[in-house]
């Protein structure tokens, strides 16, 4: 009795269950009424008196060893055949197209400007977007009464009598204080960001648009350093054909100041729809640092000057890319950022 017990439970130990007609095969072998484990039980009744318990006892560990080893390969059975269901239903669906995410055209555009003015030394400021009225206006020697200040144009977010107001920046020229306030000539810098305006919003204008503004600060800087920096970047930035034209403007923290046009790189300067048959396309407005500005920041005007300059970005990104409503700069549709992958 002793022999066949252990070889049956050698067999369970060996049996290899891998599939269902193996677990079926294994409860019919050891499991059923008239299976082996059962014919054994059978014959205790024949052994001698003495031997009964122990042999009692072998048989009932071999039978729980039996119905353990059914259990888990069941159990493991069933678990395969639900993955590998799960597995056949994805294989039938169609595949899911991964999109992969792109720069956008803004942020193309404001890339090469950065890198041109970076090789020529300039470096990366940046402010925040809440200004202060009095960074974004006074210190830039805007007049209490300007028009620019005019609700209109500017958002304000508090607006107390005899407090400093809050607002959203409508240029990147207060990044020119917080950086004269904080460092000393030589300064070089450019500001890159979003700025606000509450304007009507049409395919040409929007509440928000981004401006680069640049600042070089130094002894001795004169128009000839600004003019030959901006014909730099202009050769860079549209092509070595371009020519420049300045005209005389106005800006509160600038005198002299200056408008810059480049001849129309779509049509070469012979005039087309989009720089209205003039030839020209006016890309930035710039001057020499007005000597208030600089006192206001604690620098002598007397020892120091410098120039500054400002140009929007987002048109530069309209005609680039030959997108005529600047809304869609700022809608976040992907069907209109995924044509700019590569
Ligand atoms: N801040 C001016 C604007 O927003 C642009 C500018 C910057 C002009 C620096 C001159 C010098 O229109």
């Amino acid at each position: 009795m002793e022999n066949r017990v252990e070889e049956l439970q050698r067999e369970i130990d060996n049996y290899a269950i891998t599939c269902t007609d193996e677990l079926e095969a294994f409860r019919l072998r050891f499991m059923v009424r008239k299976g082996s484990i059962a014919e054994l039980f059978g014959e205790l009744k024949d052994a001698p008196a003495e031997s009964r318990p122990r042999y009692g006892q072998l048989l009932n560990q071999l039978k729980q060893s039996a119905d353990r080893k059914y259990d888990s390969a069941r159990k493991q059975l069933s678990a395969l055949s639900t993955g590998e269901k799960q597995r056949h239903n994805d294989l039938t669906l169609p595949g899911r197209k991964l999109y992969q995410g792109s720069e956008h055209p803004v942020q193309k555009v404001l890339g090469d400007m950065k890198q041109i003015f970076r090789a020529m030394g300039f470096t990366i400021a940046t402010g925040p977007e809440i200004e202060l009225d009095s960074y974004n206006f006074d210190m830039l020697n805007f007049p209490k009464n300007h028009p620019a200040r005019d609700m209109q144009d500017t958002f304000f977010i508090t607006r107390k009598e005899g407090e400093d107001a809050l607002l959203l920046r409508t240029h990147t020229s207060p990044v020119q204080i917080r950086v004269m306030l904080d460092d000393k000539p030589p300064i070089r810098v450019i500001c890159p960001g979003k700025v606000y305006r509450n304007e009507a919003i049409s395919a040409r204008s929007y509440c928000v648009f981004h401006q680069l503004e640049g600042l070089y600060i130094d002894t001795n800087v004169s128009f000839a350093d600004l003019k030959a920096t901006i014909f730099s970047f202009a050769k860079q930035m549209f092509g070595s054909s371009v020519e420049l034209r300045f005209r005389p403007s106005f800006f509160p923290f600038t005198e002299p100041s200056a408008e810059v046009d480049v001849t129309c790189y779509l049509c070469g300067g012979s005039g087309c729809k989009v720089c209205k048959q003039s030839g020209w396309l006016e890309i930035l407005g710039c001057g020499m640092v007005h000597p208030n500005v600089l006192k206001n920041c604690s620098i002598d005007p007397e020892k120091y000057s410098g120039f500054a300059f400002g140009m929007g970005v987002d048109r530069t990104a309209l005609l680039r890319y030959k997108i005529d409503d600047i809304r869609l700069l700022f809608e976040n549709d992907v069907r209109m950022l995924e044509q700019f992958m590569q």
